[in-house]
C-alpha cells in the first residue's frame, strides 16, 4: 500500500478505525473523517504517524464533503480508496410509532451521506485514472428486523448505491462493493441490543445463537475484509455484497 493513499469515514468509528490502524500498517496514507473532533484528535496524537491526516466533517452536508475530498486531494495528491462507512445505528421502534424525523435521521447519515461521498470522490477519482470503493451496508440490509426500519432501510438502499456506481464507475476503472457486518462486539450494538429492551445479556445472547460461528464479529474481522475488497487482491470485484456475519444470512 506505499504510495496508496485511502479517505474512511466514520474513521473514528470502531469499525472506521480497525481499517484505519490496517492500512497505516500496510504503508498507506489514510485521511479519516468523523463528526466527533475529540477523538479524531485524540487517534492522532496517539497514533503519532505522519501518513494520518484527520478531517472534522459531517457527511450529509455537501459542503464538508468537498472539504474532506480536497483536504485528501491536497494532501495525498490523488485519491486510491475509499471506504464509504460513516452510520448511525438510529432508534429500535415499530413502524406505527415511529417519529418521521427518526426515520429521515438515519437515511440523511446513511444515505444520502454514502451517495455524496460517492458524487464527490468518484469525480476526483475519474480524473486520476479510477479507484477503489467499499461502502458498509449490514445484514441489515439483506433482511429485515422488527423495530429496526430505519436503519434496515438504509442498509438496503445502499446496495442500490454500490450496484449503481459499479455499472457507472466500470468505464472509469472505479470498482465499488459493499460489506456486511453482521453482529459486531461494539458500541453500535450495545446501543441496539439496549434499543431491544428486556434484559440486555439475553438479547445478546439470543442474538449470538443465530450466528453459527457461535461469536460476535471483532471488528479487526470487518476491516481484514474491507483491506481485500479495496487492494489490488480484489481487482475482478465489483457490483458485489461481501457478507461477513459468520453464517448469520446463510
Ligand atoms: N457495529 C456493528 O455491529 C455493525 C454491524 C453492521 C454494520 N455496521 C456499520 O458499520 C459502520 C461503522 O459502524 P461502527 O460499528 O464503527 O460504529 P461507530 O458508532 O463506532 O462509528 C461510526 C462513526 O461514524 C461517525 N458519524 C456518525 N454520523 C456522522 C456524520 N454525520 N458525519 C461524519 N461522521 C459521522 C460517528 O461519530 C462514529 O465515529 C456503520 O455504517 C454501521 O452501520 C456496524
Amino acid at each position: 500500500m506505499t504510495n496508496k493513499s485511502i479517505i474512511i469515514t466514520g474513521g473514528a468509528g470502531e469499525i472506521g478505525w480497525a481499517t484505519a490502524q490496517k492500512f497505516l500498517e500496510a504503508g498507506a496514507k489514510v485521511l479519516i473523517v468523523d463528526l466527533d473532533e475529540n477523538k479524531l484528535k485524540e487517534l492522532q496524537s496517539t497514533t503519532k504517524s505522519d501518513s494520518l491526516e484527520i478531517c472534522v466533517a459531517d457527511v450529509t452536508k455537501e459542503e464538508d464533503v468537498k472539504k474532506y475530498v480536497k483536504l485528501a486531494e491536497d494532501k495525498f495528491g490523488k485519491i486510491d480508496m475509499f471506504f464509504n462507512n460513516a452510520g448511525i445505528e438510529g432508534v429500535v421502534t415499530p413502524i406505527t410509532e415511529l417519529p418521521l424525523e427518526k426515520f429521515n435521521q438515519v437515511q440523511q447519515v446513511n444515505v444520502q451521506g454514502v451517495f455524496l461521498g460517492m458524487k464527490h470522490v468518484m469525480n476526483s477519482m475519474k480524473n486520476t485514472g479510477g479507484g477503489s470503493i467499499v461502502i458498509t451496508s449490514s445484514v441489515a440490509g439483506l433482511q429485515g428486523m422488527p423495530g429496526m426500519t430505519p436503519y434496515i432501510t438504509s442498509k438496503h438502499a445502499v446496495i442500490g448505491i454500490m450496484r449503481t456506481a459499479a455499472l457507472e464507475g466500470a468505464k472509469m476503472k472505479i470498482r465499488v462493493n459493499t460489506v456486511h457486518p453482521g453482529v459486531v462486539d461494539s458500541r453500535m450494538m450495545d446501543s441496539l441490543e439496549k434499543g431491544m429492551g428486556g434484559d440486555q445479556e439475553q438479547v445478546k445472547e439470543g442474538l449470538r445463537q443465530q450466528v453459527p460461528l457461535e461469536r460476535y464479529a471483532q471488528e479487526e474481522e470487518i476491516a481484514d475484509t474491507v483491506f481485500f475488497l479495496l487492494s489490488e487482491q480484489a481487482r475482478y470485484t465489483t457490483g458485489a455484497t461481501y457478507v461477513v456475519d459468520g453464517g448469520m444470512t446463510a
